[in-house]
């Protein structure tokens, strides 16, 4: 059986701990020979190294794993490439979230001026890593889920038309279908979804039975009524994680056509989300005190006992197993179904060919094909012409070095919604994404 030559781009992230364990898990799945990972903080990286060096010696000893800062030894004879970079680091997230919040604004990771701000970051960094992949790799298959992906999808799109072997993946879409799959007490992978959107902001309009065709999402919708709605890992979730789930039935009592994303409540109350979120403590503060310090302090904990013993958790990780399944269907040729971003051309009928959509997609080694959906509603289509809109225009204001587009992005975001709103956030933001954003005139 063939072996594949993996790179995780972001070696030192808080998500590669759950990577590491997983290609161990799947190691049947996606036989590996080599793994290396990347970063350009050799600090966090060799933390996350020294703790793969002692797992693989352990449980995977074939395995040729190594770690670097250097991207020659990192992309050499990669057959496929993970990037979960992030642009400015969790400080940096923290920025986005706190100064739009300061501004009666919703401050989030990926969605409104927070996420306009990261995108600004992540095109610089992510359009410099996949040329310096390229020149090493040409052919290796790159699997983004850096964020704000929908931004950086369209960037991408732009700085390399004619590269097929591009590929910008969520894990949220699935992340409902495993919700929804707690609710109903079946597997998740005996659910067919029908789902149409941009990413972080979708909806799923059928949740088939994938054995009898029976549309489940009925159903769903009353189980949702009766018992709210909460992640298939509850368990070991934070508690704004599960206040974010809790709002999908709020948007089911006032939208109940389709079931929609978690972060559709952004775009559907954004005056309630900038109220209620605490300025002053948002996500990225939740995660460098939860999950940041969790995984460095186990990484620690088993390089200071030189092996994993008993300490060792290996509780299966959604996240991972999904990126790593969207290898395998590529790698085999398996045609499975995914929820992927890619280009339109069609798959939903009433928006323009050259947004970067997120449908349901067959992927096999030629790339994913996407499933159409037709037309969809004028509600829907509305809320998504307006954002695929600013997102292009953020796109542009990167290209151009224009700073009336990036107004334009920001004044046509709903999320922020005012030329004036708009001025205010972006000249703040501005000053502190000095050397990170490209220069707007
Ligand atoms: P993190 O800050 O803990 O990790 C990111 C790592 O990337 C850091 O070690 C940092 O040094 C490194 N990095 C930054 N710029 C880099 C560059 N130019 N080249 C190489 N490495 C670089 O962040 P995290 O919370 O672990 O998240 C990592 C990324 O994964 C984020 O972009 C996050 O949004 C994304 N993510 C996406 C999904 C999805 O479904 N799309 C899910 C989970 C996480
Ligand atoms: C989901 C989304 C990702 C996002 C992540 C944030 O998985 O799909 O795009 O980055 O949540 O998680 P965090 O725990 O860092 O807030
Ligand atoms: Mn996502």
């Amino acid at each position: 059986m063939r072996e594949f030559n993996v790179c995780i781009v972001g070696g030192g992230s808080t998500f590669t701990l759950g990577f590491l364990k997983s290609f161990v898990r799947m190691k049947k799945d996606f036989p590996l020979k080599k793994l290396v990972l990347f970063d350009i903080d050799q600090e966090r990286q060799d933390v996350v190294g020294k703790f793969g060096d002692i797992l693989y010696r352990e449980q995977f000893p074939e395995l040729d794993f190594s770690y670097t800062t250097d991207s020659k030894e990192a992309y050499e004879g990669m057959d496929f490439v993970f990037m979960q970079m992030r642009a400015g680091g969790l400080p940096m997230r923290a920025q986005d979230e706190h100064i739009p919040l300061s501004m009666g604004m919703v401050g989030q990771e990926t969605c409104g001026a927070g996420g306009m701000a990261y995108g600004l970051r992540s095109i610089v960094e992510m359009i410099k890593a996949v040329h310096e992949i390229r020149e090493y790799a040409p052919d290796a298959w790159i699997l983004n889920y850096s964020n704000p992906a929908a931004i950086v999808a369209e960037a991408l799109r732009r700085e390399f038309p004619a590269d097929h072997r591009i590929l910008n993946i969520c894990d949220q879409p699935e992340n409902v279908v495993r919700s929804c799959s707690r609710l109903l007490g079946c597997s998740w992978e005996d659910l067919d979804p029908v789902y149409f959107g941009l990413n972080h902001y979708g909806w799923f309009t059928h949740i088939y039975d994938k054995h009898t065709g029976e549309d489940l999402l009925p159903k769903i919708k009353e189980l949702i009524k009766k018992q709210g709605f909460l992640p298939q890992d509850a368990e070991q979730r934070d508690p704004s994680w599960l206040d974010t789930y809790g709002m999908v039935e709020t948007m089911m009592k006032d939208f109940p056509e389709f079931l929609p994303n978690t972060y559709d409540q952004y775009y559907l109350y954004p005056d309630y989300k900038a109220e209620t979120l605490d300025p002053n403590f948002t996500r990225a503060d939740e995660v460098m005190a939860g999950r940041e310090k969790r995984v460095f302090a186990e990484c620690e904990e088993i390089i200071a006992a030189g092996t994993l013993g008993d300490k060792f958790d290996d509780i299966s990780d959604a996240h991972a197993e999904m990126m790593i399944e969207v290898a395998v269907a590529i790698a085999f040729n398996k045609n499975n179904r995914h929820i992927l971003i890619v280009e339109n051309n069609g798959a939903i009928a009433n928006i323009q060919d050259d947004a970067m959509v997120e449908v349901v997609c067959e992927l096999g080694a030629n790339g994913p094909r996407p499933m159409g959906v037709g037309n969809i509603p004028q509600f829907y289509l509305g809320l998504l012409v307006n954002q695929v809109s600013s997102e292009k225009l953020l796109v542009d204001a990167y290209y151009e070095n224009s700073y009336q587009k990036a107004l334009e992005a920001f004044t046509l975001n709903r999320l922020v919604n005012d030329g004036k709103k708009a001025r205010k956030v972006l000249d703040a933001l501005i000053e502190v994404n000095q050397g990170m954003w490209p220069e707007l005139r």
